[in-house]
């Protein structure tokens, strides 16, 4: 489903909402997005898990379906955020996609 476009459209999303509190990289208010990937990479590696997963979470942000608590307890529950489904959907394909580490690198 997502081309280039759908992916540019997250892109925007992401570095316009998403980095406020998710650095790239770094820990600072809330886990750096590089390590929110990695643990659900590892919950789900397949990109339709992954996407349909992370989007309903960030639609309702709940402690019960969490999958890194430690970090609830670190920074406390992500505030729920007023997007649509089709946006975040975007903006985890853009996610999935993405090598935060790589880009971290090129952009120095
Ligand atoms: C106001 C700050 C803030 C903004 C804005 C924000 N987040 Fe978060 N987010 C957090 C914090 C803090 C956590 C860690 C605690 C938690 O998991 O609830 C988190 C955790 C997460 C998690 C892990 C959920 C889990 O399993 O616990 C995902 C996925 C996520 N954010 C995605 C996003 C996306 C996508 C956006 C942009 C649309 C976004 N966040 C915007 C603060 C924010």
């Amino acid at each position: 489903m997502t081309n280039i476009v759908a992916n540019e459209y997250g892109s925007m999303l992401f570095h316009g909402n998403c980095v406020t509190c998710h650095f790239e990289t770094k820990d600072v208010s809330a886990p750096s997005m590089m390590r929110v990937k990695e643990n659900y990479l590892r919950a789900f590696p397949k990109k339709e898990d992954f996407v349909a997963y992370m989007s309903r979470w960030v639609k309702n942000p709940n402690e019960k379906t969490s999958i890194m608590l430690g970090d609830i307890k670190k920074y406390e529950l992500m505030p729920y955020l007023h997007y649509d489904m089709e946006s975040l959907e975007e903006i985890s394909a853009y996610i999935y996609e993405t090598d935060f580490d790589k880009e971290h690198k090129g952009h120095k």
